[in-house]
């Protein structure tokens, strides 16, 4: 099982949990199919420096990026997070279906209050039917800028991986580093209405590498043998930005998206999504070539507003059986090309070649019939600016986004606690609508008036409902791709397309036979996705775009899980220490 070959002092931390993960297991109580592993998360502030700034820091256990969680497929995952900071922290374990484990799920105000100063919370929960790599982060406010970590899900003992046994595995872990307080920059940005700052910085590991000042010390270095596989568990955990990477002159093969293989298939770039994983097998050359390679990764936009268009880089070295680190520091560098920052045509036909295995062994359940169909516009638009104040928003106004125009606001209850418990009158209403209520040329010029509504509004679903949904990009105030996520659910992506999704000649081309099933989706800039899921999670569940930035101003909505009718399809009472607001 993969040991790392790393140099930086943080990630060598990282490694060492993981390796005392594997030989050490912490508690092992055996329990039918899996084990139990216990983790403990002391959420606490940290000093940490990049480019050349010191700043405190929300961690796990003082690490950053945080400590990997290991399981296998069946095992029970118990973690106890305990606040020690002065912030209010939840914590979600993305792309973990939680089945009938909604209370474990985390985002502040959907299923649980956020966890107070001092306070304790067991999330608890079991992984079934997963297998790859997904990540944990918090899930409030922008405390993720910080607070994140690999999730790894090992195939059950003595089950292989369905290609060749990789010799490593490597978590390569994409962030933003911001040399000033992300909590100041979202609160200053929704009190003005304009779009917040950018980051100072991408991250591989939480290193930004040479191309950045004063950061050549703070790069992450691979190092390998020839004529290996490794196993690179690719996680974008970026705030607000899509990203390309690539690693020169290697290609790789991409095996696995959010924990569900794929076909596999060849590329020597690849994009990912926040909220995305791929994973990717890297061979290694057969013999130690001259040479050392940057692996790289930069941004791909598509909106108007400002962003960061830095580029990150972390360094593949071959291991030299003979020379001393001093002459491998004279071979030559090659650096990837990548493609330009807005290349939706290379995101388009590297997105359409992810594939579901859809063998008997791991087969396809994509719904094949629909009960119930939503038609989701995505996009931005605009919040009227209070009376004596400017705002820096579109022509005076403030920024929002929203789902079929309504930008979601969030209660100051969890909804999932006011929905097991009967008491959402005046927390939520089940009206969000199934289809814009005013429909327009989505992809054609915008509309003048840009206003949403605001509200706190959920779409009910009977168990076991079987859902298409298709989610159409708007133009307004700029087309942008935006990574949709669902939480508790994977969904199988049908279809995609440019321009007005058209109920009628679109369908017909749906890919029901080996459609790419996942957690979170690119909504094509100028376009649309249709995904279709079956609704079999009783529950409350978030879903949302994966920029930060485009959550906080209301893009986002929840979808209710009723119960099914047998005792194995409803949702269990919360844990007694689950928070209270
Ligand atoms: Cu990774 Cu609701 O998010």
């Amino acid at each position: 099982m993969g040991i790392f070959l790393l140099s930086s002092p943080l990630v060598g931390a990282l490694i060492l949990t993981l390796s005392t993960l594997w030989f050490l297991p912490l508690v092992v109580v055996a329990q039918h199919s899996g084990i139990t592993r216990h983790y403990k998360f002391d959420i606490k502030l940290q000093n940490v420096t990049r480019l050349c700034h010191t700043k405190s820091i929300v961690t796990v256990n003082g690490q950053f990026p945080g400590p990997p969680l290991v399981a296998r497929e069946g095992d029970r995952v118990v973690v106890k997070v305990v606040n020690h900071a002065q912030k209010n922290i939840s914590l979600h374990w993305h792309g973990v279906r939680q089945l009938r484990s909604g209370w474990a799920d985390g985002p502040a105000y959907i299923t649980q209050c956020p966890i107070q100063t001092g306070q304790t919370y067991v999330y608890n929960f079991t992984i079934t039917g997963q297998r790859g790599t997904l990540w944990w982060h918090a899930h409030i406010s922008w405390i993720r800028s910080t607070l994140y970590g690999p999730i790894i899900i090992l195939p059950k003992l003595s089950v292989p991986y369905p290609f060749p046994k990789p010799y490593k595995e490597v978590p390569i872990i994409f962030g933003e580093w911001w040399n000033v307080d992300t909590e100041a920059v979202i609160m200053q940005a929704l009190q003005n209405g304009g779009g917040p700052n950018v980051s100072d910085a991408y991250t591989i590991n939480g290193l930004p590498g040479p191309l950045y000042n004063c950061s050549s010390k703070d790069t992450f270095k691979l190092k390998v043998k020839p004529g290996k596989t490794y196993l690179l568990r690719l996680i974008n955990a970026a705030l607000n930005d899509e990203l390309f990477f690539s690693i020169s002159n290697h290609t790789v093969t991409v095996v696995e998206a959010d924990a569900v293989y794929v076909k596999p298939f060849n590329t020597d770039t690849l994009l990912i999504t926040p909220g995305q994983t791929t994973n990717v097998l890297l061979k290694t050359k057969p013999h130690v070539p001259n040479a050392t390679f940057f692996m790289a990764a930069r941004p791909y936009f598509t909106g108007l507003g400002t962003f960061d268009n830095s580029t990150t880089v972390g360094i593949l070295e071959y291991e030299h059986p003979t020379s001393l680190s001093s002459s491998i520091k004279k071979l030559p560098l090659f650096r990837p090309p990548l493609p330009s920052l807005n290349d939706t045509a290379f995101a388009t036909n590297f997105t359409k070649r992810f594939r579901s295995l859809a063998t008997t062994t791991f087969p396809t359940k994509v719904p094949l019939t629909v009960d119930q169909r939503f038609l989701f516009t995505v996009g931005l638009g605009t919040n009227p600016c209070p009376k004596n104040q400017t705002c820096q928003g579109p022509n005076g106004t403030k920024f929002s986004a929203n789902i079929n125009n309504v930008s979601f606001v969030l209660p100051s209850t969890a909804l999932l606690q006011t929905y097991f418990s009967g008491q959402s009158n005046g927390v939520y209403t089940t009206d969000f609508p199934d289809s814009p209520l005013n429909p327009f040329n989505y992809t054609g010029t915008p509309p003048n008036n840009t206003m949403v509504s605001n509200g706190t509004k959920v779409v009910v679903l009977p168990f076991n409902t079987s859902v298409e949904l298709v989610m159409q990009g708007t133009s307004t105030l700029g087309a942008e791709n935006h990574p949709l996520h669902i939480h508790g659910y994977n969904f199988y992506v049908v279809g995609q397309g440019f321009g007005n999704f058209d109920p009628n000649k679109d369908p017909p081309n749906f890919n029901l036979i080996d459609p790419v099933e996942r957690n979170t989706v690119g909504v094509p800039s100028g376009g649309w996705v249709a995904i279709r899921f079956l609704a079999d999670n009783p529950g409350v569940w978030f879903m949302h775009c994966h920029f930060e930035v485009h959550i906080s101003w209301g893009l986002r909505m929840a979808w209710v899980v009723l119960d099914g009718n047998l005792p194995n399809q409803k949702l269990p009472p919360p844990p007694s220490d689950l928070p209270k607001c």
